[in-house]
């Protein structure tokens, strides 16, 4: 091989780069592991299977990935800016840090880490706003070889909870408060509710951000009183590339959510690898990704792919709609970002308010502009392909999933051709396939079918926290031999992938990812709640709602009161994400003789459907239909 698959910045080097990957997979992806700074090198490339699963990246290779975020750029770019934080407040101070500030502040932070009994392999959880010390607190844990696992923090105290018991989590870093548009949330008090649920606890770090008077006890320490005895030298532990980065918890079709694992080695090479390619990333661009540090998103494409490829990275505290919808494209303006990256959501929300605001601002620094974490529809692509690019900039609709720990499917800003609504191909080295519902691979290119994906990739899931068999058994035992999406998905003639969407009781919520049973079980805990059954159903912002069917022991007298104790149970339970938009009392649920749930028939009653429910004969009383059209809402 020539030069390495590093960088591709045409459509010929695209095809030699997927070739190559094809034909020598080992090599293709050691001359990009190769550009990293390794502290020993690794002695075999890949070690894998699919059965168990058991998947290994750079094997005894020997690194710290901070140091590859961080160090290795202060040579060349120790005064280039690594962080613009633009506040909630479009008054408030913009903070901004260069390559050199970012390394004393997350030395300082590892040595708070150290200093409170944090080592290599603890799990740490970071319950924080979206404020530079998010960013810093990941990356001082990964300097001192521990384990994170953040929680976005619009998740609940029992959900936050059952995280940090899951991961056994021995600290807590959060902040006196949150703001969040017009919305502040006391945090340090959400914890406070927290930690009377989890027991492994022995520290709760607290970074005063609002100001606000919150609940403390004997584990608190302040994060600005730990600041003063520390130095800001800190020698990064040296990990394994297969010790574990961190974990995420994320939504599955059953029971509670599950604590993805990513490790430090492969993680890092296709977090870096993938941001550059698909963001056509150049020197001095200014990137910007406008999800929050709790989703996967945030980890690779705010915190580690821009970092590591010596990016400057725009993080943004606040919402999409405050103080008005003009202020994402003021954003843009003001730090001239150079490629902005946000959800389909997001594009909806505020193409309800016009094309007239956009209009206003040149945003002529944009270069690629991308969407992520649900089908994008053609409307909401054109819209943001005129109004956003100005007709010239390049969309790039990126699949991926917190267990693939990087961008798979997707195309490459500019280079070659892009389809409305199609994620494009995949990334060179990703070998994407569509399965029969028998698990036959289909060999014709223009097909539809569930999508797996056959051969592993550095940043791929390698297990779920505390449970192999639950790792392998959510994607690697329905179709053997392949790792299992749970997406389906069409291909067209020239190998263009268009996600279509889950096809298992995942449900896909302004881009937040949700299982329908973690809904259920929390609905369930209202007293006069029997059993419940929530389904989605099409909503022209959220891409999703959520519709609840619940069966009481007695129909509600009151039902609006009866609905708002649900959407407090869910609320306190899961978080506001999981709120129902709307709850339906019935008196019966669709069920065949065996007592199974028939969700297709609930989903068409949800999208409105009023006939052609297909065969309902096998069901156990099938007047039940009836009765639930009567009382639809
Ligand atoms: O259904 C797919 C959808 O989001 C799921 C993964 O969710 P999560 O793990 O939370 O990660 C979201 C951010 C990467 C997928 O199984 N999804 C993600 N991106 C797209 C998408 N669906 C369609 N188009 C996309 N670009």
């Amino acid at each position: 091989m020539s030069k390495p698959f590093y960088q591709i910045n045409t459509e010929s080097e695209y095809e030699r780069a997927c070739q190559g990957a094809i034909e020598q997979p080992e090599e293709f992806w050691e001359s990009i592991a190769e550009t990293f700074h390794w502290r020993k090198k690794w002695n075999q490339v890949v070690s894998w299977n699919f059965e168990e699963p058991d998947v290994k990246w750079f094997l005894n290779g020997k690194l710290n990935i901070t140091e590859n975020c961080i160090d290795r750029h202060l040579k060349d770019k120790a005064d280039q800016l690594a962080i613009i934080w633009e506040p909630n407040e479009p008054s408030a101070e913009v903070r901004k840090y260069t390559y050199a500030e970012l390394h004393r502040e997350v030395n300082r932070f590892a040595n708070v880490l150290v200093k409170n009994n944090i080592q290599k392999g603890d799990r740490v959880c970071i319950y924080l706003p979206m404020i530079p010390e998010a960013v810093f607190a990941m990356l001082a844990c990964a300097r001192v070889g521990a384990i994170h696992s953040v929680v976005f923090a619009g998740f609940s105290s029992r959900a936050l909870a059952d995280r940090v018991e899951d991961a056994q989590a021995k600290m807590i870093i959060t902040s006196d408060g949150l703001l969040r548009g017009d919305k502040k949330m006391l945090l340090r008090n959400i914890v406070a509710e927290a930690l009377e649920m989890c027991s492994s606890v022995e520290t709760v770090l607290t970074i005063r951000y609002t100001g606000d008077v919150v609940k403390t006890n004997h584990l608190d320490k302040w994060y600005h009183d730990e600041l003063k005895s520390v130095s800001a030298e800190f020698h990064a532990v040296e990990t394994d590339s297969e010790d574990p980065l961190f974990i995420l918890y994320t939504s599955g079709s059953t029971g509670k959510p599950k604590g993805v694992v990513h490790t430090c080695g492969g993680y890092m090479v296709y977090a870096d690898y993938s941001f550059r390619n698909v963001f056509q990333y150049e020197e001095h661009d200014i990137f910007w990704c406008t999800a929050d540090v709790g989703w996967v998103t945030g980890h690779s494409y705010i915190t580690y792919g821009p970092l590591l490829a010596g990016a400057t990275c725009v993080i943004f505290e606040g919402v999409p709609n405050y103080p008005d919808t003009a202020r994402f494209w003021q954003v843009i303006e003001k730090h001239r970002v150079t490629q902005f990256y946000t959800a389909p959501t997001a594009i909806r929300a505020l193409m309800v308010s016009g094309s007239e605001i956009p209009k206003r601002f040149k945003m002529d620094s944009l270069k690629v502009i991308g969407s992520v974490g649900e089908p994008i529809n053609l409307e909401a692509w054109q819209w943001y392909s005129d109004y956003v690019g100005k007709g010239n900039c390049p969309v790039v609709d990126t699949w991926w999933q917190t267990e693939t720990g990087g961008i798979m499917i997707s195309n490459l800003g500019g280079i070659g051709k892009h389809i409305p609504t199609f994620a494009g191909k995949p990334l060179p080295g990703i070998q994407p396939v569509l399965l029969t519902s028998e698990g036959k691979e289909i060999a014709e290119k223009s097909a539809e079918g569930l999508l797996a994906i056959k051969y592993p990739w550095p940043s791929m899931i390698r297990t779920t926290y505390g449970d192999h068999e639950r790792c392998r058994q959510t994607y690697f035992s329905a179709y053997h031999g392949y790792y299992f999406t749970g997406d389906g998905a069409r291909r067209d003639e020239q190998g263009m992938y268009r996600i279509i969407g889950r096809v298992d009781d995942v449900i896909n919520v302004s881009g937040h990812r949700l299982g329908t049973a973690e809904i259920e079980n929390a609905i369930n805990e209202h007293d006069l709640v029997i059993e419940s059954a929530v389904v989605s159903y099409p909503h022209d912002i959220k891409g999703q709602g959520i519709y609840a069917y619940v069966i009481c022991d007695k129909l509600p007298a009151d039902e609006e009161k009866a609905r708002k104790e649900i959407h407090f149970i869910v609320e306190s339970i899961i978080g506001k994400i999981a709120r129902p938009d709307k709850i339906q009392f019935v008196t019966g649920l669709p069920k065949t003789r065996s007592g199974k749930i028939m969700r297709r028939i609930l989903r068409k009653i949800a999208e409105g459907s009023t006939s052609d429910f297909g065969d309902i004969s096998t069901l156990l009383d099938p007047g039940v239909v009836e009765s639930i059209l009567k009382g639809k809402i």
